[in-house]
């Protein structure tokens, strides 16, 4: 049992730039925990969850979630989606829908925090354009609203998932909205007395399961209940601690789970960080390791690293040392996930980034700035052809494997735990 090593309450938190698998984790933990709790983000996220089928893994079920808990296919288990969260509701329900086409029971299983933001269509317009007037600037945003629905929220003038309760003031609120955003934006072409009757219907299907999630939680606390909180996107992409402005516009490390969810740090048991046994990236910003050569394309084909929101191929390159050692730090991760680690499997040698220079001068850490500029120093390690997929122990892998694991764990300083060597369920060596 997960629970027996890592406790009552344990963080899952993406270390790189997203899409390092929190979503596999996360779904197999839920077999042992009872509330999945998504904190931060919205449909930005694609945690992708794949199902085996046990006489035939060609047809393994895959499953995508952008606003749903990565929980939500083990019955019985609660998911919740925290006021740190903005919700598109049009992609909730479709969410839903396909899982019920997919005779997934989600009745009375999702909770709705009162206190979550409401993401609408025109936060997607405005991304859209802001994205456009950014120019070769642009962030490469998922094109979601993710920070259109951010920036009304601290400009004080976001709805939030409560106000669907009384549906006239979240016309109104709505229609408020709208002006001053059309003040601010122009004149977008939005149809607003629409928008309100296609609210109208989904408030009655979204009401039931608007809660207070704060007192939720501090009540299954102290019932004992088992509580996973899930991170989406990932420390690199915070709205502090990463690439500014090359981030999403939420706190995707611990302190947005704290905010995220209402629970108090000292609850957390364990917090466990996802790296990758290499990096990606979707959209712009610096990228020390990257390898924009036929290594990473390699990479991104046997790992098909193509983004599970919005299909664009993902960047690929080397393990980057010193951006893990600084996720290591702000999220005091207390245990690691090294994922796909069977992608590296054929190669000759890897290399690992392992210090960073910067005109001449060796950094301490991810500098602010500049990080486009700075230089990598590698180690060279030796690969191995053994298929790993099928290992079932840290014991049974091949030594240079072994021994790529040792080396990266001494040098992020944090204990690996668990390894991936595969996409389903059973491909996870636990070292404990
Ligand atoms: P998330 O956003 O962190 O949940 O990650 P994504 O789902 O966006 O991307 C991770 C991809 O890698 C998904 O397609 C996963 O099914 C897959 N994956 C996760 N762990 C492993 C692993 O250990 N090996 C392989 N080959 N694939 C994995
Ligand atoms: P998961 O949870 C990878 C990236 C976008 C873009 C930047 C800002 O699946 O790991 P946004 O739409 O949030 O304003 O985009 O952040 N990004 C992600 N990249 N995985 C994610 O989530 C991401 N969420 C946001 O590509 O560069
Ligand atoms: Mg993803």
């Amino acid at each position: 049992m997960f629970s027996d090593k890592f406790g009552q309450v344990v963080a899952i938190l993406g270390g790189q730039w997203g899409d390092e698998g929190k979503g596999k984790l996360v779904d197999i933990f839920s077999e042992d925990y009872e509330i999945v709790m998504r904190t931060n983000g919205g449909a930005n996220a694609g945690h992708t969850v794949y199902v085996n089928n046990p006489t035939d893994p060609q047809k393994s079920e895959k499953f995508i979630f952008h606003l749903i808990p990565s929980g939500i296919l083990h019955p019985g288990k609660v998911c919740v989606i925290g006021n740190g969260c903005v919700i598109h509701i049009p992609t909730l329900l479709e969410e839903l829908k396909v899982l019920q086409e997919r005779e997934i029971n989600t009745l009375g299983r999702l909770v709705i925090s009162d206190r979550a933001h409401l993401l609408f269509d025109y936060h997607m317009m405005i991304d859209a354009l802001q994205e456009n007037l950014k120019g070769k600037k642009k962030v490469g945003t998922t094109g979601r609203g993710i920070g259109p629905c951010y920036a009304d929220k601290t400009s004080r003038i976001g709805i939030r998932a409560c106000e669907l309760v009384d549906f006239p003031q979240f016309a109104s609120h709505f229609r408020e909205n709208v002006r001053i955003l059309k003040n601010m934006y122009g004149n977008f072409d939005y149809s607003v007395e629409l928008e309100i009757e296609r609210y109208r219907e989904y408030s009655k299907l979204i009401q039931p399961m608007i809660k207070d999630t704060g007192l939720y939680l501090a009540q299954a606390f102290r019932e004992q209940k088992k509580i996973l909180l899930e991170g989406a996107n990932a420390l690199h992409l915070d709205i502090d601690h990463g690439t500014y402005p090359y981030v999403t516009s939420s706190n995707t490390g611990i302190g947005g789970i704290l905010q995220g969810s209402g629970i108090p740090p000292q609850k957390i048991n364990t917090t466990i960080g996802i790296l990758k046994a290499y990096v990606s990236r979707v959209g712009s910003g610096p990228f020390p390791t990257e390898l924009d050569n036929p290594i990473g394309e390699k990479i991104r084909e046997i790992g098909y690293e193509y983004g599970s929101t919005t299909k664009r191929p993902r960047r690929c390159g080397w393990f980057d040392v010193p951006l893990a050692r600084y996720a290591v730090r702000i999220n005091g991760f207390q245990s690691i996930n090294l994922t796909k680690l069977d992608v590296l499997t054929g190669f000759d040698t890897l290399q690992i980034g392992v210090r960073y220079f910067y005109k001449g001068q060796e950094l301490d850490s991810v500098p602010a700035d500049h990080l486009e500029d700075v230089e990598v120093e590698y180690i060279q390690v030796e690969g191995w052809k053994e298929d790993i997929s099928k290992a079932d122990s840290f014991q049974s892998l091949p030594e240079n494997c072994k021994r790529y694991i040792q080396k990266i764990e001494n040098l992020i300083e944090c204990p690996i735990e668990l390894i991936g060597v595969g996409q389903e369920r059973d491909k996870l060596i636990s070292r404990f």
